[in-house]
């Protein structure tokens, strides 16, 4: 069974007429923006979809659906996105594609945000994934070693051809192993406060549904931050 697909899948059900919506990145939102695609050709769905990256751009045209620029709306109804960390808290890691910088500004606009996972991304606290940190060129260096000192394992991210990975604003990524992230709002606020670090991997407070794919069946918990 593949529960990235039946994730992928049921998330496009919450997509109505008329809406617009975000469209994540990655290999689960993958077979939610072919879910939609084939909704938008076989049932008629009018939607106007907003992309977090590049791949997911080039995929929406080819089926399809109609996009529109960030810039051109205002606001979105609902983004659906994929999660590489989802705390039992309902803070995640996002960025494992580095999107996250284009993800972040849309999820931000979103009245509603709704990731897919399969259960494999649920932990009890986030840092097993390497936190993504995209940065501006000039400095960068200096930002690595200040993340070296505050003994975060900083890599670069790196292509398969072995060049440093460039996002599609042309900004670098490093990655942070930390482990365990108990405090992840006071991380957030530090890393924010960085100069030359444009966005973190942090995604709090953020999302209002998961969809988590398990080997029992699709399970959809609402978040209730009260
Ligand atoms: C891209 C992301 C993705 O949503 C995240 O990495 C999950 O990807 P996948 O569904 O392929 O595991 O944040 O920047």
């Amino acid at each position: 069974m593949n529960l990235k697909k039946m994730v992928g899948y049921k998330a496009a059900e919450f997509v109505k007429e008329g809406m617009t919506v975000g469209l994540g990145t990655g290999s689960t939102a993958f077979y939610m923006v072919e879910a939609i695609g084939k909704r938008v050709n076989e049932e008629g769905l009018k939607i106007t979809g907003v992309t977090t990256s590049s791949s997911t751009t080039k995929q929406a045209e080819e089926l399809n659906i109609p996009l529109k620029n960030i810039d051109e709306v205002e606001k979105i109804d609902v983004t659906i996105d994929g999660a590489d960390e989802i705390s039992s808290e309902y803070q995640g890691i996002k960025g494992g594609g580095a999107a996250h910088l284009f993800e972040k500004t849309v999820a931000n606009l979103s009245d509603k945000n709704i990731w897919i996972v399969d259960e494999s991304k649920l932990v009890e606290t986030l840092g097993a994934f390497p936190l993504p940190v995209e940065v501006v060129h000039f400095g960068s260096g200096q930002l690595f070693k200040r993340f070296e000192k505050a003994g975060y394992k900083p890599a670069w991210r790196m292509t398969d051809t072995g060049e440093k990975h460039v996002t599609d604003s042309g900004n670098l990524i490093i990655d942070l192993h930390m482990g365990l992230i108990e405090e992840p709002k006071t991380l957030a606020s530090w890393l924010d406060s960085l100069t030359g670090v444009v966005e973190h991997g942090l995604f709090l407070d953020c999302v209002d549904t998961v969809i988590v794919g398990t080997s029992e069946g699709i399970l959809v918990e609402k978040v209730n931050r009260d």
